[in-house]
């Protein structure tokens, strides 16, 4: 699908219903897309996804925040995100991409890992520590998060 990728400077309504689905802390989305550079996705006029890049360490850049609409969800948009985010690390001399998921996201391990992420970590108790609302997926109460990496 041909998708134009563009740094948006305000986060409108439109972009927090798709951040908020991959991260429900408005708090945390709103104070990380200050230091992030903030990517959207469009199909013609739609938007279909977003993309939040944060410089973490020197050469080491985190995917923060990464979702597309669900009426385009299981067409390759997470994926061309994931290998845009990848190309533009690679041209802005970054060595090093990270990304964390909920240990319960399934889907999203198998999708990282296909793109080439390694898991590299475990923070156990992140989500009982930063956010105050239980929150379950897959039948399962989400606890920990996995911390994953690729080198390009
Ligand atoms: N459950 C099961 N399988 C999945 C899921 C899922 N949630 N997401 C992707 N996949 C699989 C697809 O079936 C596909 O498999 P295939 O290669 O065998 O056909 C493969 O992964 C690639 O999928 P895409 O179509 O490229 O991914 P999609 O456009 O659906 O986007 C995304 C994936 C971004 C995770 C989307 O499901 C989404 O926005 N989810 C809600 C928000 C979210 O969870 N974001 C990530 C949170 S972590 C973070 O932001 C750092
Ligand atoms: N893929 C997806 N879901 C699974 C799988 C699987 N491989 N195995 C179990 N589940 C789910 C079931 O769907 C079920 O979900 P539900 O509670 O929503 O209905 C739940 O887990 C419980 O399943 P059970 O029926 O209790 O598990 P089962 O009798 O199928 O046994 C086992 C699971 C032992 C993993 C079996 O699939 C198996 O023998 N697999 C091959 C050998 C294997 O992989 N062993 C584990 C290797 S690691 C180790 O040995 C330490």
């Amino acid at each position: 699908m041909e998708l134009d990728f563009s740094l948006f400077k305000e986060a409108t309504r439109e972009h927090y219903d798709l951040l908020l689905d991959a991260d429900p802390s408005k708090e945390a989305v709103s104070k990380y897309l200050q230091r992030s550079f903030c990517f959207e996705a469009r199909r013609n006029i739609d938007l279909v996804g977003v993309l939040i890049l944060l410089p973490t360490r020197p050469e080491t850049v985190e995917i923060v925040n990464i979702a597309v609409s669900e009426a385009f969800q299981q067409q390759g948009i997470g994926t061309q995100l994931l290998e845009f985010a990848l190309k533009w690390a690679s041209e802005n001399n970054y060595r090093i991409v990270e990304i964390g998921t909920g240990s319960t996201s399934f889907g999203q391990l198998y999708l990282y890992q296909k793109c080439g992420f390694r898991i590299v970590g475990v923070d156990s108790d992140f989500f009982i520590r930063n956010y105050k609302e239980p929150i379950f997926e897959n039948k399962l109460r989400l606890l920990d998060m996995v911390r994953l990496h690729k080198y390009i």
